[in-house]
């Protein structure tokens, strides 16, 4: 215990002064390396909940600042951000990104700035793109129509001919189970692809789960897979161009109204890359993540000093009123409080700022990056009360102040997940479908 904390008040130190001071040659050095390991390893769901227990809640960690407190994250969750090669924590490789790595401009949004926050309105532009060809009234009518029904039964049938307790195959199997369904239902609510063209939903299915496609983007790890050929990752490249071609003839994109002449609007294969980077990041982790925790694929985090892993969720859903759908969201949704499926985003400061940390008043610059720890609002004892290690769903103010899809409740400032309603109708059908059919076996 004595060494963690000693540990964690070094590594802290360090990188207090470095950020303070980013042109000094010993921070030029260590901190990019720093940055890199703790990035990785601070994606663990304990790692910044201890960081908080030990030095309080404003730290330096993974070569960020991180402020912990409630109302300082609610502030950044609805203000214009700038932007880095950031996932939270971990450090990304941009010359991966659409559309650097094939010599085009960056429509990665995650990383492009908020024009309140000095960007030149690409995130905005590119945004609306996405609402407009992917994320709108076609995609959430194809939600509710045969075709997605028919999806989720086949996922019904696998659970029940599959081991689906913790570690199951119905989990991590990728040619069956709950994966095949997310690249199946996904792809065919946001792109309109048919989802019984096998050959098609193999390459999907291999570019995203099978090779780690989301890994291509990390920082150093990338590289490294494709030097050495690691998950087929040689052919990496190639794959997501295969895959940007399919979405650019999927029915999604049929209507596309393409605008060369001016380089404020985007083309139609720039939306189609960017989605290969979308689908791969955001939208076939969070939901997977979201179930393996709701459906029992593995128990909750155990934070220290807390009986959190103890709590078995199926007892819960096995209890939930399956008609009704509001319950079943609020299940996933106090899921997701006491294990984010995604922990942190993050931001660059656009002006000096002072904190306190380990009880000293110390002054960041202007450019440095600055973690937005989701997860440890999620579980602020200041706002949620004693019974934060909790589970319940029915908890006050969960709605309205849920941080996991990187806002509060409705609140944001232009950032918040567009596909949060899309993803919840999903998994509370997933929840529901599955739930009947595991209660009547
Ligand atoms: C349980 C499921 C999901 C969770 C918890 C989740 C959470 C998040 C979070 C926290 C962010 C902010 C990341 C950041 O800016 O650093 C984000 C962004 C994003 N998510 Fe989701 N997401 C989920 C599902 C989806 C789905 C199904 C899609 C479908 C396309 C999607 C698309 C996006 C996009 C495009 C962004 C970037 C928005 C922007 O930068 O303006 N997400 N998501």
């Amino acid at each position: 215990m004595k060494f963690q904390f000693n540990k964690d008040q070094i590594l802290n130190n360090f990188q207090a002064w470095a950020l303070r001071n980013p042109d000094q040659t010993f921070s030029r050095i260590l901190l990019p390396f720093v940055s890199f390991v703790e990035g990785l390893i601070a994606n663990s769901p304990t790692y910044l909940y201890s960081k908080r227990f030990n030095l309080g809640r404003n730290f330096c960690c993974a070569g960020q600042v991180v402020m912990g407190e409630f109302a300082t994250l609610e502030s950044a969750l609805t203000s214009p951000q700038a932007r880095t090669w950031r996932l939270g924590t971990t450090l990304l490789d941009q010359d991966f990104f659409p559309n650097l790595d094939v010599g085009g401009r960056n429509v990665f949004p995650l990383a492009l700035s908020d024009l309140e926050a000095g960007g030149n309105g690409n995130h905005e532009t590119f945004r609306q793109y996405m609402q407009k060809y992917i994320l709108n009234e076609n995609a959430t009518q194809r939600q509710s129509d045969e075709t997605a029904k028919s999806l989720l039964a086949r996922l019904a049938t696998d659970y029940l001919e599959m081991p689906h307790d913790i570690g199951g195959s119905f989990f991590s199997d990728d040619q069956r189970g709950l994966k095949r369904f997310m690249v199946r239902y996904l792809h065919y609510v946001l792109f309109g692809l048919n989802p019984d063209e096998e050959q098609v939903m193999e390459l999907l299915t291999q570019l995203y789960y099978t090779n780690l496609g989301t890994l291509h983007y990390f920082a150093v790890v990338g590289k490294l897979l494709q030097k050495f050929n690691l998950k087929g990752h040689k052919n990496l490249s190639e794959m997501i161009e295969q895959v940007a071609t399919i979405y650019e003839n999927s029915t999604a994109l049929a209507d596309f109204q393409e605008n060369i002449a001016d380089e404020n609007l985007m083309t139609r294969r720039e939306l189609a890359k960017m989605m290969t980077s979308i689908m791969s990041i955001a939208a076939l982790q969070g939901p997977l993540h979201l179930c393996y925790t709701s459906m029992g694929f593995r128990p909750l985090p155990s934070y220290p000093g807390q009986k959190t892993a103890e709590i078995n969720l199926t007892d819960y859903w096995d209890n939930l009123d399956l008609n009704d759908r509001q319950a079943v969201k609020l299940y996933l949704l106090e899921c997701a409080r006491v294990w984010a499926p995604v922990s942190a985003s993050h931001r660059v400061a656009t002006a000096p700022f002072t904190i306190t940390i380990a009880d000293r008043e110390q002054t960041f610059p202007t450019g440095t990056k600055v973690l937005i720890p989701m997860s440890l609002g999620l579980l602020d004892k200041s706002f949620w009360g004693e019974t934060t290690y909790e589970f319940n769903s029915q908890r006050e103010n969960l709605c309205p102040f849920h941080m996991g899809f990187h806002s509060v409740g409705d609140r944001h400032a232009g950032r918040i997940c567009p596909g949060r309603d899309l993803a919840l109708e999903m998994l509370v059908d997933i929840l529901v479908t599955v739930g009947k059919v595991r209660r009547s076996s």
